[in-house]
């Protein structure tokens, strides 16, 4: 069995915020952000929400690949800043695109979310219990941000990409999902965090839990764990897929901070041209930076059949993982 990416989507916030508006908000400048982290301005929501971001973004997925919301098995969305607890993101985003057939449900892997969606979606389809699936990496993290706090606020950005996989029968040459590897580390989990509620019910005086519930994040920790880790998994990846750094056209990662990706390319000892970027223009969407990028390539036609791809994300949790992949 060949599991095949045939579709992929994406969708913005129209509101462009660049680093110049950001210096009006918090005491930061254009220069800092831009040489610290690469990125030059972001989208952030004047309205849209994640699920009617994914809609769009899955829309469009199935859109390139030529189906219809009625063909599609298993909807999966991967966010960390979902509007609602309850329902689940990926059942209202079945509920606006008329997916009647589907089964959703949402993941919580923050940055490595696609990823971890992908893997998830991979194991479904490789049993046959489904033929196919939309994943989606979504998120408005503008809500959970503290634009107070400069050292979070200026990183971050809102979307959705999409992605539609297929289960297809195995043909001569080999293509479609190769390899994964995943990982995780709870004991480091508060790194990077954000806390949901506090606890409160009639058995407690008080309300456990913060007052504030905005991402808090130790930004060097998590460069240190991003530069370390995610070469180790991505040659891991590639030793189960049987294939070398040399073999791959391009590495598709998370798109946190340019210079972590720098680092990366340098410890697989890769140039960095072979690491695509948009990061400048759209910050970190945290789960959506991997499907974003990866809908941008493909509709530019910078994927051409037969190249071979490594996706990567790492992030809070802390999650990480790598897949590899022959595009067809
Ligand atoms: O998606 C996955 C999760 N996130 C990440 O992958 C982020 C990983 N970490 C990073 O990308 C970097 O650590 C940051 C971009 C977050 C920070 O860069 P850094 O080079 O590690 O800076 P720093 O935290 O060491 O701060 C250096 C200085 C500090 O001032 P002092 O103490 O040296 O006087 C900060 O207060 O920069 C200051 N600073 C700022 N200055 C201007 C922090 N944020 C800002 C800001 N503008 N926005």
């Amino acid at each position: 069995m060949m599991i095949n990416i045939t579709g992929t989507g994406r969708a913005l916030p129209e509101n462009t915020v660049t680093n110049f508006d950001m210096a009006k908000l918090v005491e930061t400048s254009d220069e800092w952000i831009r040489e610290r982290t690469g990125i030059v301005e972001r989208r952030i929501s004047t309205g849209d929400t994640v699920a009617s971001l994914s809609a769009k973004a899955c829309e469009l997925a199935l859109e390139m690949a030529g189906k219809k919301a009625e063909d599609v098995d298993l909807i999966i969305v991967a966010t960390c800043s979902p509007e609602m607890l309850l329902p689940c993101a990926a059942c209202q985003v079945q509920g606006i695109i008329g997916a009647k057939n589907a089964v959703a449900f949402d993941l919580n892997a923050a940055c490595s979310g696609f990823l971890f969606g992908l893997s998830t979606v991979y194991a479904y389809l490789q049993t046959g219990l489904y033929r196919n699936a939309l994943v989606v990496g979504a998120e408005v993290l503008s809500k959970i941000i503290d634009w107070t706090d400069r050292s979070t606020c200026v990183l971050f950005g809102d979307g959705a990409g999409a992605a539609f996989v297929e289960a297809c029968e195995e043909t001569e040459e080999k293509a479609g999902i190769i390899s994964i590897s995943q990982g995780s580390d709870g004991a480091r989990g508060m790194v990077l965090s954000c806390q949901e509620r506090k606890l409160s019910n009639p058995y407690i005086t008080e309300a456990i839990g913060e007052e504030n519930n905005f991402v808090h994040m130790d930004g060097q920790e998590v460069y240190k764990f991003a530069v370390k880790q995610v070469p180790v998994c991505i040659q891991d990846a590639l030793n189960k897929a049987g294939l070398t750094v040399e073999d791959i056209d391009h590495f598709v990662l998370h798109q946190a901070n340019v210079r972590i990706l720098e680092g990366v390319a340098k410890r697989l000892k890769v140039d960095v041209s072979k690491f695509p970027m948009n990061l400048n223009r759209v910050g970190n969407m945290s789960s959506a930076t991997i499907p974003v990028l990866l809908d941008e390539l493909n509709r530019e036609g910078k994927l051409k059949k037969g190249e071979k791809i490594v996706l990567s994300g790492f992030g809070a949790g802390l999650t990480y993982g790598a897949c590899v992949m022959i595009w067809n």
